[in-house]
């Protein structure tokens, strides 16, 4: 399944409508960055550009400009022009009769020209949107733009409003569309199949790097990338919330904390699944997993239209520190802990957050008086609990340290209650054991 152009279009008629007349909106697509000499990482378009655009190709500028009325806009592309030499070595491009015909710019323009065009664009509009702050040297573009705009009419038909960009667009990727959400299923379900033949595959004494490959043979076989950096962390390195060197031996006996998920046209999944790397949990992994996993079904349960954004969170941490206490990890008065947020020695992160095509997605947390947001249909939002028990935490007993757990899925809120995306892979104490002891 794949956006058209309709879909695209329908987004760019939304911006319009909320820029009002006589306005103007810049839109750059992501940088082209380089690796090392002669080696440049994948490309991948900027989100806000793709999602208006559908146009995936590097060196890209939307313009977007509303008429006096405010009711018509025209949207040009400024885009790579087709070069036959450059094409051989580099790939087809669209060129600018493509951005018209296959894109349905109503009009194109070589990018080379756009620092030569946009000035007129920019003449005599009341507003002009841009993503400010997105990067420094397109801050400075656009300054060099106004400037220009400003010499060569006297200073009477620049804009008198700039406005961030952001505000806007990250309020409409907040909320998703019955495709969109389609398309998050989809890299959800490739997700979860890759973390179903991880739990199948791990053996021990197998490097992490190995197991990442696993995952990366669905991801590829799908024609998905990684949406960020997969975590592999076997033993204590499951405490490392951001580990990614993936290059030790997973160890019998230990657990291993994944997570890792795919990006599917351009929409982001988020897993993270935590079991033993020989089969069986022993029973401090047991115990601990359980209340993890309490937690997480019960932040999911919270995700329900009107709720509060922190609400699961809030859930979460008293589910987590109950069971601490219970085990004798911490001591003291539950409501306490909670109140003093001791237990973040053990549960340092947030519950969750947005998602979508980035993996940290757009939107705001908090409304304009800086309270926590409320659920809305059609936000997408990942629930996250773990504990991390530090192998040098000599405030515990040693047969806890060194067990990192995070148990994380992608929930929908919709009028129907949470609607769980990555389900199809196993959580349950008793699931994870049954696939484990089905591998070969
Ligand atoms: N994988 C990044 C996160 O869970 O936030
Ligand atoms: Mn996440
Ligand atoms: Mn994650």
């Amino acid at each position: 399944m794949k956006l058209t152009q309709a879909d695209f279009q329908e987004r760019r008629d939304r911006l319009a409508e909320q820029m009002g007349p006589n306005s103007i909106a810049i839109i750059a697509t992501s940088p082209e960055v380089m690796r090392n000499r002669d080696a440049d990482y994948k490309f991948r378009a900027d989100s806000s550009f793709f999602y208006l655009t559908g146009f995936a190709e590097p060196q890209a500028v939307a313009v977007i400009e509303t008429d006096e009325t405010g009711e018509m806009y025209v949207y040009s592309l400024f885009c790579r022009e087709r070069n036959r030499e450059m094409e051989i070595w580099n790939g087809y491009r669209a060129g600018v009769d493509g951005a018209i015909d296959a894109y349905e710019a109503d009009e194109a323009y070589a990018i080379d020209l756009l620092d030569e065009e946009i000035i007129s664009k920019i003449l005599n509009k009341q507003k002009l949107y841009y993503r400010i702050g997105q990067r420094a040297e397109f801050d400075a573009k656009i300054s060099h733009w106004i400037a220009k705009a400003h010499e060569s009419s006297r200073g009477f038909g620049v804009p008198a409003h700039i406005i961030q960009l952001d505000q806007i667009l990250d309020e409409m990727r907040l909320h998703k569309s019955a495709e969109e959400i389609e398309l998050m299923q989809i890299a959800a379900n490739i997700s979860a199949d890759a973390h179903t033949r991880a739990m199948q595959s791990v053996r021990p004494d197998m490097m992490e790097y190995a197991l990442e490959a696993e995952l990366n043979y669905i991801f590829g076989q799908q024609g998905c990338v990684p949406a960020y950096n997969s975590i592999v962390g076997g033993g204590k390195n499951g405490c490392i919330l951001h580990y990614v060197e993936n290059n030790q031996p997973l160890k019998d006996g230990d657990l291993v904390l994944i997570d890792a998920a795919c990006e599917y046209e351009c929409y982001a999944s988020d897993i993270t699944r935590t079991f033993p790397v020989n089969g069986k949990f022993s029973p401090e992994q047991k115990v601990l997993y359980q209340i993890i996993l309490d937690a997480q079904i019960a932040a999911i349960e919270a995700i329900q239209i009107g709720n509060s954004y922190k609400e699961p969170h809030t859930v979460a941490v008293r589910i987590l520190v109950e069971g601490l206490v219970d085990l004798g990890i911490m001591q003291g008065d539950i409501d306490q802990i909670i109140e003093s947020e001791s237990y973040r020695q053990f549960y340092m992160h947030g519950t969750g957050h947005w998602l979508g095509m980035d993996v940290h997605d757009v939107g705001t947390y908090k409304d304009d008086n800086g309270q926590w947001r409320t659920y809305e249909h059609g936000m997408v939002v990942t629930v996250e609990p773990g504990l991390y028990i530090a192998p040098d935490d000599e405030t515990v007993e040693k047969k806890w340290r060194g067990i990192g757990i995070r148990i994380e899925d992608d929930v929908v809120a919709t009028e129907q209650g949470p609607l769980v995306l990555t389900k199809n892979v196993v959580k349950s104490i008793e699931d994870i054991e049954a696939l484990m002891a089905s591998r070969n």
